[in-house]
Formats: structure tokens, sequence, C-alpha cells
């Protein structure tokens, strides 16, 4: 398949990103090939004014290195500027309803991508305001991170359909948002999860029906070696995710050996390769050996972050073009 001439199905209709469930497969491929021609734009020094004159409000109600810098960079290549708005400093964050911050920011500003807590916040952004809003975070999914994941899956192996992802770990927004992503483009994914933190069991349901509807499979299991097994990708994420810091502990023991490491390589297809969404603690959910390997490709990944999200701006929120 050739991604970057992918001609759309039908028309791109979706006004948010809130989880890319409610993208269709042709949705997520226009998303992505924007996301290429973007970069190779960027690479090859042409300019892209699709954000002329317009603004993103980016919502922070938590840390973040790579959501902001790409939403920041991205808006600001694009032809327009973003506001970094961390809820310890605005309103919203003393108590102003989210009602009112929505329909206020939807006056000023062009866009809102958020990091928060609870989906149920960003649901509100959309319902009460007017303006696109962008998930860049929530305690139940992380749908930016993986549209980058998919790009930089198919830069690497030249393909989605028919591969296999095995993601170790914790059942978290990382666990939900791969396993409705891949999903939706035929790609099969295994995860490996210990009692207790298995992925929501709604969002498997989702993934069950996507992967049923493209001819693949979501399968989820406790032991990370059956996951693994003939993987072309190996994923983990962090063991206790921003806001749990305080089961820390409890945590480092129920995930001892949810770790990717070179027995899992060991059964993984051997030109896998590796992926993490970052920050990564090296020794716990994956080995420096492998991280810092030469399966990994954790920072062309972590760059991708920035073109994917251009893509998801310029369908959003763009004049059209680029
Ligand atoms: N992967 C990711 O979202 O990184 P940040 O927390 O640094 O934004
Ligand atoms: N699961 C992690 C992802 C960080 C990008 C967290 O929510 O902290």
């Amino acid at each position: 398949m050739d991604l970057l001439n992918y001609q759309a199905k039908t028309p791109f209709t979706q006004k948010h990103l809130l989880t890319l469930q409610d993208w269709s497969e042709d949705e997520i491929y226009q998303c992505l090939s924007h996301a290429l021609k973007l970069k190779a734009m960027q690479k090859s020094g042409q300019k892209q004014r699709c954000l002329s004159g317009k603004t993103l409000a980016m919502i922070f109600a938590k840390s973040s290195t790579r959501t902001r810098v790409s939403f920041e960079v991205g808006t600001s290549q694009l032809g327009g500027s973003a506001l970094f708005l961390s809820t310890a400093d605005i309103q919203l964050g003393r108590g102003e309803p989210i009602s009112d911050t929505a329909q206020v920011l939807s006056r000023m500003v062009d866009g809102i991508m958020i990091r928060t807590f609870k989906q149920s916040d960003l649901e509100a952004l959309a319902k009460y305001g007017s303006i696109p809003i962008i998930n860049g975070l929530t305690d139940e999914f992380h749908p930016c991170q993986v549209l980058a994941d998919l790009m930089t899956i198919y830069e690497k192996k030249g393909t989605l359909k028919g591969l296999k992802l095995a993601f170790v770990g914790d059942g978290n927004n990382m666990a939900h948002s791969l396993m409705i992503g891949c999903s939706k483009l035929g790609i099969d994914v295994a995860i490996a999860s210990p009692d207790g933190y298995k992925p929501n069991p709604v969002y498997t349901a989702w993934s069950v029906a996507n992967a049923e509807k493209h001819g693949s499979k979501v399968t989820v299991c406790t032991d990370p070696l059956e996951a693994c097994k003939d993987a072309d990708v190996l994923y983990t994420d962090v063991w206790a995710s921003m806001g749990q810091e305080g089961e820390t502990a409890v945590r480092q023991k129920a995930f001892a050996g949810y770790q990717i490491n070179t027995d899992c390589l060991a059964v993984a297809r051997k030109d896998c390769i590796f992926l993490h969404c970052l920050p990564a603690h090296r020794g716990e959910e994956v080995t420096a050996e492998v991280i810092d390997g030469p399966h990994s490709v954790i920072f062309d990944e972590a760059e991708n972050r920035l073109h994917a999200q251009k893509g998801v701006m310029a369908l959003l929120m763009g004049n059209g073009g680029f």
C-alpha cells in the first residue's frame, strides 16, 4: 500500500479526535498520508501554511515533553500559533466549569488540544465548545501517540495490514489506543498483562469487533512470551502512569517479569522493531539492551509525533491543502 499517495474513499468529516474508535480506517489512512506528506515537505524545506492565522490552545493537567513540543512546533511550522495553558495557571484548575471554558476558548482560538485525566472532560469540551478538540492523552486513551506509532511502523515495514503487534505491560491508555488503532487497520494485537491490570473489557470488545471487520485478531493473555511470539512490533509502556505515582511500589511487584527483553526478541520475528511512547524506565518495562539496541526505533517514533500531530491539525483545523 502506498500511503503517501493514499486516495481517500470518502471526504474527511470528523470534527474532533477524542478516540480513534470514532475514526474510520479510511480517515486514519488519510491522516497518516497527510503526516507523511507534511514530513516530506518539511524535510525538503517546503513551506506549509494550512494553519495560517489560526491558534491552538494546549491545556495540560499532566506533564509532557513530546506532546507539548510536537503540537507547539507543529502549529508554528503550519503557519499558526499555539498557547500553552497549564491547569495550574488557568481558571479551569480553580474549578471554572469545563462548559464555560469550552465556550470562552471557542470565541478566541481555533482548536483545543488537551491532556487530562478523565475522558469525560474531553467529551464535555466537545459538547459545549464549537471548535475541534484533540486528545493529547487521558487516563483512557492516547490516540495522537498511536497515529505516530502507525506512521513509524509503516515507514519501517512498508505495510500495516497483516502485521502483528505485541504489547507487554499495563492495560492502560496506550494499550487501549494501540488495540483500537491497530484493529481498525487489520494489524493483529496481542496484549500481555498481569491479572488486575488487563485492558478495560469495553475497549477490548470494541477492538475485537474492529478486528473481525478487518480480518485481524485481538487477544489478551497473561504470558509476555505468548504475546511476543512471531510479533513484528514489540511495544511497552511504564508500569505506573501519570496520576498513579502513589501506586508505584505495588505496581513494581505486580509487573515484575512484564518486561521487553532479549527473551521477547528471541520469540518475535527476527526483523521485529521495538517501540515505546516514552518516557521509559530502563530496567523496568524494558531492558537498556533492547531500548538502546538495534531493534529499537524509539527516536524515529518520537520524531513522528511532530509529523503525525501536524497531520491531525491539518485535517481538523486546516484551511485545506497544506
Ligand atoms: N509519549 C508522550 O506523550 O510523551 P510526553 O508525555 O512527553 O508528551
Ligand atoms: N501511560 C503513560 C503514557 C505517557 C505518554 C501515562 O499515561 O503516563
